[in-house]
């Protein structure tokens, strides 16, 4: 299977991904993207060999579709059969969506369904929550939604800050998105729990 990568900052999910498919793995990177030419991430899919592509999305202003036309120029010149959004912070149109739906996956840093959105790991701590994690989830229209093919938990510890938190979440996302993709690869749906 061909997969191609979204990012929008450093890319340590992306890196995690790219690492984990070698050997009888089912799936390779063909593309890491970005919304941001300046992405940190860009320099480290180059470093390891992956084409890489940039649109900047701040020209298009509020005009999404004509940026996703630009972008999705590059996604499909790499002829990609999943698509992976690893700290994509842009929101894709229903249009962009329903082109891969059913093959496009995103990680996010909450427990879903709780935490749509930003500011997860804060929110979490002002609640009082025991508990917090990512999903990865299958991509559809409404933000953040979408069958969820994989969680993995952390506990909230007293004094832990947002920095703090998401960094312990990090460490799981980085676990949690290789062991998914490679199911997803393989054609299996179930969920997997960390
Ligand atoms: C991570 O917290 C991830 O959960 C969120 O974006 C942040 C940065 O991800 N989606 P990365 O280091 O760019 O992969």
């Amino acid at each position: 299977k061909r997969v191609a990568i979204l990012i929008s900052g450093g890319g340590s999910n992306m890196v995690a991904l790219v690492q984990s498919m070698t050997g009888d793995h089912p799936a390779r990177p063909v593309l890491v993207a970005s919304n941001d030419p300046a992405a940190a991430g860009l320099a480290k899919a180059e470093g390891a060999g992956i084409a890489v592509a940039a649109v900047d999305h701040r020209p298009f202003g509020a005009d999404r579709a004509a940026f996703e036309a630009r972008l999705l120029r590059h996604i499909e010149a790499a002829s990609p059969d999943i698509l992976c959004l690893a700290g994509f912070m842009r929101v894709l149109t229903p249009e962009f969506v329903a082109r891969f739906q059913g093959r496009m996956l995103n990680i996010h840093p909450s427990l879903l369904p709780k935490y749509p959105g930003l500011h997860t790991h804060r929110r979490a701590i002002e609640a009082g929550d025991a508990e917090a994690g990512c999903t990865v989830h299958e991509v559809t229209p409404v933000l953040d939604d979408g069958p969820i093919l994989g969680q993995a938990r952390v506990p909230v510890r007293p004094g832990d800050t947002a920095d703090s938190l998401a960094a312990r979440v990090l460490v799981e996302e980085h676990r949690l998105y290789p062991a998914v993709l490679r199911r997803f690869a393989l054609g299996e749906r179930g969920r997997l729990d960390l």
